[in-house]
């Protein structure tokens, strides 16, 4: 079996040129466009690129973004007044704060200052809590790009076996949970999980977000399985793998989402989704 591609980057050109039209309703009828504040603190290069391909796909379809670049050394407090300012700003309806943040600044705390309306990214405990129960408002951006890469595919979950290998609060722990809401049946992986390769075995959907270039080879795979490769790798030669060694799993699936090209065209497809939802729907913040 040679697995056809998952193409994340045709369809988040799709998904853009629909929000654009979107977008473009509803100034025509005197709404504000949406408006991301975009903040990043300290100069991770891996950082600082992330932010300008938001950047560029908020203009390409009309959403206005500001970028708050704050010095490395900024005291928490500074960022949290900066959050208070953005969660009473009108024309602000998404916040994102780039991860990781320097070490002397907790990022729980920073993510719980976002107002829930405004937490594009998913990642306040308000939204957890949502997706845990099952009443999802702001989704986490990479899972829920997965979960439309998948359902627009029209592939199957009611039943299906989904293992998931990573456990972050950013991809494995909402990942499950979109999964789970789908009823797929769920078994997530970590550092500590004894036998990996046998629990690979089991999947009908895999999903592998732990940052280690090819780690899981297609020997592990079902045959048949549907695999969704999170990881964006440089190896020392230059060229950008994912978590999956692609050559051997493409033999072995009948999915699978190229790196690049794949995931991560699909979670800024969603950032821009959320912040369309946080600019028109009816919960804004009061
Ligand atoms: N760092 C790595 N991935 C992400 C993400 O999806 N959102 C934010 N804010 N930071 C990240």
């Amino acid at each position: 079996m040679t697995a056809a591609l998952l193409d994340g980057k045709t369809l988040a050109a799709q998904l853009r040129l629909q929000l654009r039209q979107q977008i473009e309703t509803q100034m025509a009828q005197g709404q504000a466009p949406p408006g991301l504040a975009v903040i990043i603190v300290g100069e991770d290069p891996a950082s600082q690129i992330y932010v300008r391909h938001k950047r560029t796909a908020c203009t390409e379809i009309g959403i206005l973004s500001t970028v708050h670049i704050l010095p490395t050394a900024t005291p928490e407090s500074e960022l949290l007044t900066l959050l208070d300012q953005l969660n009473e700003n009108q024309q602000i309806h998404g916040i994102l704060v780039q991860l990781p943040l320097p070490a002397h600044i907790n990022t729980q705390t920073v993510l719980e200052r976002i107002h829930p309306h405004k937490d594009v990214d998913g990642f306040h405990p308000y939204n957890v809590g949502r997706l845990v129960l099952r009443m999802p408002l702001l989704r986490s951006c990479t899972p829920k790009g997965i979960m439309t890469l998948l359902q627009k595919n029209n592939i199957p979950l009611t039943g299906q076996d989904a293992v998931i290998i990573g456990q972050s609060n950013i991809v494995g722990r909402p990942m499950a949970l979109e999964l789970l809401a789908a009823r797929c049946t769920i078994t997530v992986c970590h550092s500590r999980t004894r036998d990996l390769s046998a629990k690979v075995r089991q999947a009908d959907i895999l999903v592998v977000a732990i940052g280690q270039a090819e780690f899981v080879h297609g020997d592990w795979l079902k045959p048949g399985a549907v695999v969704i490769d999170v990881g964006m790798n440089r190896l020392p030669d230059g060229r950008l793998v994912g978590d999956v060694h692609g050559a051997s799993a493409i033999e072995k699936a009948s999915w699978i989402t190229p790196v690049p090209g794949g995931v991560g065209p699909m979670t800024i497809a969603s950032l821009l989704e959320n912040t369309v939802q946080a600019a028109y729907s009816n919960h804004s913040p009061s």
